[in-house]
């Protein structure tokens, strides 16, 4: 299965995804986090990456299209995958398609997690990552069972993200609105989107896609 998950900063994207992987057996590819890696790693593409990331803006459409196009030839990728936060703008959405076609491969589904601007902050201002596995939480809404302590791995360590600050995320959304809004629009058009209601609760959004994707 090759699935698109679509939704504003905040959405539940990354959340879903890591249930929806291990759930189908897919592979979760999230260019957000690709370009963190190549930012931690110092490497040029990060460099280029890290200031316009810290703005709330959009890396350029060349970069992350080679980055998911390299990515999609990996072994582990043969089984299916989800895109997290790719295509982001239609010349993505584009690209994504003549490079599927390319592939001989083609996408199955089109989900957006739909929710409330206003609610985006909190969560996105309230989460934290465990440093060992990457297992997401929120100070809230999915606290670990035990303070402190990784429910999955037992790690002890825990990350922030750079760009989850209110100012960076207002700019976050602005730029989905302007430029990746559209792109509903562009599945819409060929019949293929499909949405949830995404200010559920994270165990009832589960629910709603595996209802989809069967
Ligand atoms: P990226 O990493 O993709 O960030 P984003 O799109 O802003 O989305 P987030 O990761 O913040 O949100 P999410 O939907 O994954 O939410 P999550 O599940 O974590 O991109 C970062 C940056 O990289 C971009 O700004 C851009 O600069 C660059 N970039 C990336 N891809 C690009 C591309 N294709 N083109 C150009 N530039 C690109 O959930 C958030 C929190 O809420 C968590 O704490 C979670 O526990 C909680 N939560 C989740 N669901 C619920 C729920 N239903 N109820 C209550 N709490 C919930
Ligand atoms: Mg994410
Ligand atoms: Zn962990």
């Amino acid at each position: 299965m090759k699935l698109v998950l679509l939704g504003p900063p905040g959405a539940g994207k990354g959340t879903q995804a890591k249930r929806l992987q291990d759930k189908y057996g897919l592979v979760q590819l999230s260019t957000g986090d690709m370009l963190r890696a190549e930012v931690a790693s110092g490497s040029d593409l990060g460099k280029e990456a890290k200031s316009v990331m810290e703005s709330g803006g959009l890396v350029s459409d060349e970069l992350v299209i080679g980055i998911i196009s390299d990515r999609v030839d990996q072994d582990d990728c043969k089984g299916g995958f989800i895109l997290d936060g790719f295509p982001r703008t239609v010349p993505q959405a584009e690209a994504l398609d003549t490079m599927l076609d390319d592939k001989d491969m083609n996408l199955d589904n089109v989900v957006e997690l739909k929710v409330n601007d206003d609610a985006m902050v909190e969560r996105i201002c309230g989460r934290f990552t465990c440093a060992d596995c990457g297992k997401g939480y929120h100070d809230k809404f999915e606290k670990p069972a035990k303070e402190g302590v990784c429910d999955k791995c037992g790690g002890t360590e825990f990350s922030r993200r750079a760009d989850d600050n209110e100012e960076t995320v207002r700019s976050r959304l602005e730029s989905y609105h302007k430029q990746t809004a559209p792109i509903s629009n562009y599945y819409a058009a060929k019949g293929m989107l499909k949405g949830v209601d995404g200010m559920a609760d994270i165990d009832d959004v589960t629910g709603q896609l595996t209802a989809i994707l069967g």
